[in-house]
């Protein structure tokens, strides 16, 4: 029979497992913090490059930090039933919570100045999953990877260095493209004439098992009308906010939900290169929006429309984007709602309705 290990063996080799174990989790913690690998791309960095020369506005999100909370529901004809047994693709009517939103760090940014504009959903099924996705008014995004999204931030903000944006759209020739977009598409006086692209690639799978590579937008039912771009620069600042609740107090206000589904070979890893035009779509149901409701302390305030979170029948694809976005997402939510004393209930920004 072994000799039994006396008692100060015994508490030195519980001491070296604890060691261990301590030695075990900083390791993990420092290569998660990116310590260990000062080059790697952390959801720290891309938040922290998101905020402008002035440092970020406490108690907002990190970025599309000017908005406006919105309710309503996803009537689901059923059609998407065929591609996706997704339980809000059933006909039926399921609960949104919303935000319309700009893509701009800086809440009190001038509507007029800010491009591309955002709509965010979570719909909830009555078994309990959500979909939850946040879109853009872009047909397609800047850049082609989370690396190179990182690399545009940090180019942008190198006032020291005047080639540096060239050399990036250079090295990156999809900015040029998009660039082309934000100079030449028009642009409307409401949150309600714009459509807003999922840009991201998922997969949806049906009751059968079928796989497919969709992606998605919301369309809307009212008519863009073009406005010149002088006279938006002369409207009041925050006339977006205004806009949306004066038409959605007159009647609610509807998008048509367009599922977009790839043909072989399409790129499914990279949001900067549009699908063409001719790819199968399904007309899966339509977004109303009936009641504005302000950004402050309203219904979307503390929501993180992470695009991964999504119900069964929909999963990420090999697109980067959405696990990238969902670990700055999280990152900008824990920020945020710890500095819940510097949110204004009623900011200048003039998110109330
Ligand atoms: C790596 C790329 C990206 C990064 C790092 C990023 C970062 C962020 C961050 C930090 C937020 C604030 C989240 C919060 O506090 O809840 C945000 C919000 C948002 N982003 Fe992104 N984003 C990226 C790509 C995209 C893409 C591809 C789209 C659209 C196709 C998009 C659309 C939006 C929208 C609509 C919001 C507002 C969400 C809300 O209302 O809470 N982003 N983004």
């Amino acid at each position: 029979m072994a000799d039994r290990p006396t008692s100060s063996t015994s508490t030195v080799r519980s001491l070296a497992l604890i060691a261990v174990v301590v030695v075990a989790l900083v390791a993990a913690f420092a290569y998660t913090a990116g310590w260990l690998s000062p080059g790697r791309l952390t959801p720290v960095k891309i938040v922290n490059a998101l905020a402008p020369p002035g440092g970020a506005a406490l108690g907002f999100r990190r970025n599309h930090a000017k908005g406006i909370c919105f309710t309503g529901s996803f009537e689901s004809n059923g059609a998407a039933a065929s591609v996706s047994s997704a339980p809000m693709l059933a006909a039926g009517a399921y609960p949104v919570t919303g935000r319309f939103n700009l893509a701009t760090p800086d809440p009190k940014a001038v509507d007029a100045t800010v491009r591309v504009r955002g709509l965010s959903l979570r719909i909830v099924a009555p078994v309990g999953s959500e979909w939850r996705t946040a879109m853009i008014s872009a047909p397609f995004f800047p850049v082609a990877t989370p690396q190179a999204f990182y690399g545009l931030l940090k180019a942008s903000a190198n006032k020291s260095d005047p080639d540096a944006m060239k050399q990036f759209v250079a090295a990156h020739p999809e900015v040029a493209h998009f660039g082309a977009w934000a100079g030449s598409a028009p642009w409307t006086a409401s949150y309600a004439q714009e459509r807003y692209n999922s840009l991201n690639s998922f997969i949806f799978t049906n009751a059968s098992g079928e796989q497919h590579a969709v992606r998605w937008s919301f369309v809307p039912a009212a008519q863009p009308e073009p406005v010149p771009h002088d006279q938006l620069q002369a409207r009041d600042p925050d006339f977006l906010a205004a806009d949306i609740a004066k038409r959605v107090h007159d009647a609610p206000q509807r998008w048509t939900l367009v599922v977009t589904i790839a043909n072989p070979g399409d790129p499914t890893a990279d949001p900067s290169q549009a699908w063409p035009e001719d790819r199968r779509k399904v007309e899966a149901g339509t977004l109303v929006v009936s009641t504005i409701e302000p950004e402050a302390d309203g219904p979307c305030r503390d929501l993180n429309f992470d695009p991964t979170v999504l119900p069964p029948g929909m999963h990420v694809s090999d697109d980067p984007f959405p696990a990238a976005r969902s670990a700055a997402y999280a990152v900008s939510f824990d920020r945020r709602t710890a500095e819940d004393k510097d949110y204004p209930r009623h900011p200048a920004g003039g998110s109330t309705p």
